[in-house]
């Protein structure tokens, strides 16, 4: 029997949505690119130039517009900003589609919870885009718990590097700057570690205390004479590690996530464009809210704690587990190779787990955690039971729940249960 292609809709076109598709592209067997939706028609464009079937492919100008046709294929990417993932979700289950969402799923926990329920009620599978969960190395992490070698896990550190320049690119300059307009750093960007802890761990998170804040990236921070935009007239231009200059040349991968014409602009144009852009302001003179540091300690119902630190000036991801047999060391995006290793507390033998190469020479990207979850996709969205699916909305839920308690701990300075956030809080 010829097998079911899983046909995939983008509703908003931007750098996830294109990765997707052009992972999907690389799969004929399993996926077809057949619509796409997005104000700015380029970015349309590259998705369909993606497609294998570029002809038959729709374009929309919005989801609206998109989501007003019949239903055009099985699976809709949700890879809206933050903020407007909640109402392009609904819109597709009740059009019927499966959902691939970017995370976070909502930014609110009461938006969270609804979207449970109606994906439930609807009987609709949604794939919560936490890419992790898909790579080599957590997965090995996660069968050295499973298989026993560890014994039993009673406390985890770990910690996520953001890095200087992608923190100001994102979360000074960029998308998630502003926490009110778009969710907090906490949930946009460390939700995939507070999953993957909760995921590790396998049980409720029951308590969670957080301290943080804005630290660096403000204006009493400023050089002295620094204007409030990038430019070879400032004092600090050639030494300063932020200035949006380097968008020019050793930061010019970065482009193509905020500038359409990245690929085709002459270095004029991009100058220009620096003069105009938010990412041509001085990371000082920013309107910036999102923390460049904070710490969570939880406590899960067995008893077992972990601690978490996010911080903007470090890079790659760590994390320790100490178990009753032994304790594991495993980092990646830090430099160094990816590895695991495992310390025998009887023994004290040291065994190493390299992390096995993805085949694409793009592997690594999110630890090769994108093609992981492309991967996957397709067998995820046959699971008979949607709860089923290794990063189901159900398995979700409670790890966006866990950024949310971190958040109002830190801002209300007091420990919050996760569990207690209901419909509507
Ligand atoms: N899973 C991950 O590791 C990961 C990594 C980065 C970002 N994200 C998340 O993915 C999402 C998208 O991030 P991005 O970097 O691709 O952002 P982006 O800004 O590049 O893309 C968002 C797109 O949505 C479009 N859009 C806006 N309104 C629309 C509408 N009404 N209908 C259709 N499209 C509309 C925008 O024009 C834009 O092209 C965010 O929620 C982000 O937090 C996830």
């Amino acid at each position: 029997m010829e097998k079911r292609i899983l046909r995939l809709a983008g509703i908003g076109c931007g750098a996830r949505t294109r990765t997707y598709c052009a992972l999907a592209a690389r799969m004929p067997d399993k996926y077809l690119v057949v619509a796409g939706a997005d104000p700015v028609a380029e970015r349309v464009e590259r998705v369909r130039e993606t497609s294998t079937r570029p002809n038959s492919f729709r374009t929309f100008p919005g989801a609206a517009e998109l989501l007003a046709e019949e239903q055009l294929a099985d699976v809709a990417i949700i890879g809206t900003q933050d903020r407007d993932h909640l109402a392009c979700a609904l819109g597709a289950m009740e059009r019927g589609y499966d959902l691939l969402l970017e995370k976070p799923a909502a930014t609110s926990p009461g938006d969270v919870r609804m979207l449970q329920e109606r994906a439930r009620e609807l009987g609709r599978r949604v794939l919560v885009c936490h890419v992790l969960r898909y790579t080599p190395l957590y997965r090995s992490v996660k069968n050295l718990i499973e298989d026993g070698s560890l014994g039993r896990i009673l406390s985890a550190q770990a910690t996520e590097g953001v890095g200087t320049w992608h923190h100001a690119h994102s979360f000074v300059r960029g998308h998630w700057a502003l926490t009110a307009e778009s969710s907090p750093m906490i949930l946009a960007k460390a939700c995939h570690d507070l999953d993957i802890l909760a995921w590790l761990f396998g049980e409720p998170c029951c308590a969670v205390r957080s301290f943080g804040g804005l630290a660096f990236f403000q204006h009493a921070n400023a050089p002295v004479g620094a204007p409030e935009r990038c430019s070879p007239d400032c004092p600090v231009e050639t030494s300063c590690a932020y200035s949006a200059l380097r968008y020019l040349d050793e930061r010019r991968s970065w482009l193509p996530l905020i500038y359409d014409r990245a690929d085709s602009a002459t270095h004029e144009e991009i100058r220009e464009w620096i003069t105009r852009s938010p990412w041509g302001r001085c990371v000082y003179r920013c309107d910036n809210t999102a923390v460049d540091h904070q710490i969570l300690a939880m406590e899960f119902v067995s008893g077992a704690t972990a601690t978490f630190t996010m911080t903007a000036f470090d890079k790659g991801r760590r994390l320790a587990l100490f178990g009753t047999r032994a304790s594991l060391r495993a980092e990646y995006g830090t430099g160094a190779e990816p590895l695991i290793t495992v310390c025998d507390h009887e023994t004290g033998a040291i065994t190493k787990h390299p992390v096995e190469r993805g085949p694409e020479k793009d592997a690594y990207g999110h630890g090769d955690g994108d093609r992981g979850l492309m991967e996957a996709l397709y067998e995820e969205m046959s699971h008979p039971d949607p709860a089923a699916m290794t990063t189901s909305l159900d398995t979700s839920v409670h790890s966006h729940l866990i950024a949310f308690a971190a958040e109002r701990s830190r801002l209300e300075q007091q420990t919050v249960d996760p569990r207690d956030f209901t419909n509507g809080a």
